[in-house]
């Protein structure tokens, strides 16, 4: 094990959330394990991992990997998910596309059960659940993302509150639609439409950036009173849960 702060792995490290939060949790001074399915580095990283979540033998071999390299995972932040493949009404929601979405809480669950004995040992972690705002304000064509996000969002409580004595925290930031300022590509024009609506309902004047969602991540794991919380990242819409 290598010395040096604490080691943190950000799961889903390669898109705009994931990449802002592993540079800000570096800022801070851990040792972050940046996975994704491609195992691309990312800025701040101190590993890069190949994992397809849903495997778990893949999902064993990735945190070996980390704990040789730098020692138990103390923080983890799941920001990884399935592509939301939003537009299909719940009612003609094919069950093997809301699998698929579900797999992605199924992969949260399988990280968790994956790192928590090692912050049990450690007697302290922090558990970050990047959800969606969907889970708790539908939009058209959302069900299967919003399911799956609820469910995240749930066994994350559940974790909150069964393993606060172990001295970890299990939390859920929320974000609504959050704007890549260094994305280049433009939006499908559903996706603009549906936009300009989500852009009425905001109290502040743009749409959160990946960093102020990353802002949130790093309160979360900062503190060691907040457990079983939802930050709402929605740039003021309100959200009623
Ligand atoms: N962007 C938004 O507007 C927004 C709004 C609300 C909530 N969110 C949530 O915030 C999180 C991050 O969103 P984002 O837009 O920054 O990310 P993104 O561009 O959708 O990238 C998803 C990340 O998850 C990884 N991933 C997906 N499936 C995986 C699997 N089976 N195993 C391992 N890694 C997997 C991807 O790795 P590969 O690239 O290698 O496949 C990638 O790193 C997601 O959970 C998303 O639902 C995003």
């Amino acid at each position: 094990m290598t010395a040096g702060g604490p080691v943190a792995l950000v799961a889903g490290a390669t898109g705009p959330i994931g990449r802002a939060v592993v540079r800000a949790l570096a800022a801070d001074g851990a040792r972050v394990a940046a996975l994704s399915r491609s195992g691309d580095r990312v800025d701040g990283c101190v590993q890069a991992l190949a994992c397809d979540l849903g495997d778990p033998a893949a999902l064993d071999a990735a945190l070996s990997a980390v704990e040789a390299g730098s020692g138990p995972v103390e923080i983890l932040v799941n920001a990884a998910h399935p592509p939301a493949g939003f537009g299909t009404p719940v009612a003609e929601l094919d069950p093997g596309v809301l699998a698929a979405q579900l797999a992605g809480a199924a992969a949260h669950a399988a990280l968790c059960a994956r790192v928590v004995p090692g912050m049990r040992r450690l007697g302290r972690g922090r558990v970050v659940y990047v959800a969606g705002a969907s889970m708790a304000r539908p939009l058209p064509g959302a069900g299967g993302y919003a399911a799956a996000k609820a469910a995240g969002a749930a066994l994350t409580r559940q974790l909150a509150l069964e393993e606060g004595t172990a001295g970890i925290t299990a939390n859920v930031v929320a974000p609504g639609r959050v704007l890549d300022p260094e994305s280049a590509s433009e939006p499908s024009a559903s996706a603009a439409a549906l936009g300009q609506e989500l852009a009425r309902r905001l109290a502040l004047p743009t749409f959160p950036s990946p960093d102020d969602v990353a802002a949130a991540v790093r309160l979360l794991v900062a503190s060691p009173a907040l457990t079983g919380q939802t930050l709402w990242v929605t740039g003021g819409e309100p959200i009623t849960a």
